[in-house]
């Protein structure tokens, strides 16, 4: 079954890599059944809890893919870093940062429990839903469409094409939105939001419904792992600080009240979302022995049977997995 990487050296192929990995997924494909697939935006419901897939681009271009790599599904969460990317770009990191803080919540990604007890002077951090909606709120334009143009270019920039929102997913998603419009309210009442509410969480919805795939977030993944410099085209996407600040905060949060689990035994930054997409992003790491992906790679999961953080459950054990073979802990 599952193989160590002893014999490991540069000469091997993509083949050899690939045969690994195919073991691997085939594996982890039998801990779907463990996780259930999100129920509480009801298109969700309709994937398939048995799908399993991964995509491993490397720097130097070897890609891997493997599983089910052709179902496309909704970024959900994982927009949640675009948008504080694309925000850090509009308004500057000091005007976001100003507000909304960068420290992991320890709680359920749609709890708003500390800001009310703790009377915080922002949300806790971008990538939870108070934060998130309230990031969105910062965005320039005054429609949902004009917020959302550049999350669009930004992701164009990146993948080559410009990916399109699946409107069921986000009706389905704007007509069970009662915690979202629960938070968004709140927020509203405590002063955080800097545009209309109901444009805001318009803008939130659609963001989370953008369509892609596990080759696109292993994309979105490489130009992380490299600073925000596409490795093809020496060309900055995103700006360094910009991508530093997004790969610590998917670290510290990314996996929500799972994220210092994460850290410790997988020890990547990535961010998952409920649709069972995670998107991770592999720094380039000094190690003396020859080891796949030394130059960075970024990684896209999909498997939508979670676990009860929301998280893809086969997917954070398959990433575990790979992360103690190839030694891929920033650690
Ligand atoms: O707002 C929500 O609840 C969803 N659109 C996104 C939540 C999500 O993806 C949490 N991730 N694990």
């Amino acid at each position: 079954m599952v193989q160590g990487i002893a014999n490991w050296n540069t000469e091997q192929t993509e083949e050899w890599l690939q045969s690994y990995v195919d073991d691997w997924v085939a594996f982890y494909r039998k801990h779907t059944t463990d996780g259930e697939v999100a129920s509480y935006i009801p298109v969700l419901q309709e994937a398939d809890p048995d799908n399993l897939g991964i995509t491993i681009i490397g720097k130097n271009g070897i890609t891997i893919r493997s599983g089910d790599d052709s179902i496309p599904f909704t970024m959900q969460s994982i927009s949640k870093v675009l948008s504080f990317i694309v925000g850090c770009m509009e308004r500057g990191v000091a005007y976001m940062l100003d507000r909304v803080d960068v420290e992991p919540a320890g709680e359920a990604f749609n709890s708003i429990i500390h800001l009310e007890m703790k009377q915080v002077k922002k949300p806790f951090n971008p990538l939870i839903n108070a934060g998130a909606i309230t990031v969105t709120s910062l965005l320039e334009g005054k429609t949902s469409d004009e917020k959302l143009k550049p999350i669009l270019e930004l992701l164009e920039d990146m993948l080559g094409y410009r990916p399109a929102i699946n409107v069921e997913v986000y009706e389905s998603e704007r007509d069970s939105s009662m915690r979202n419009r629960a938070i968004g309210y709140y927020l509203l009442e405590v002063g955080f939001l800097e545009s209309d509410l109901n444009i805001t969480l318009e803008t939130y919805f659609k963001q989370c419904s953008i369509e892609v795939t596990m080759d696109d977030l292993a994309r979105i993944g490489m130009i992380l792992a490299n600073d925000g410099e596409d490795p093809d085209t020496q060309e900055e996407i995103i700006p360094r600080q910009v991508a530093r600040i997004a790969k610590a905060l998917m670290l510290t949060c990314g996996m929500y009240d799972a994220s210092g689990k994460f850290a410790t035994y997988v020890g990547i930054p990535a961010k998952s979302g409920v649709s069972g997409g995670i998107l991770a992003a592999v720094p380039p790491r000094v190690r003396e022995e020859e080891l796949p992906f030394l130059d960075g790679c970024g990684i896209g999961v999909y498997g939508p049977a979670l676990d009860d953080k929301g998280n893809s459950i086969a997917g954070i054990r398959l990433l575990r997995h790979i992360a103690k073979q190839w030694d891929l802990s920033i650690f």
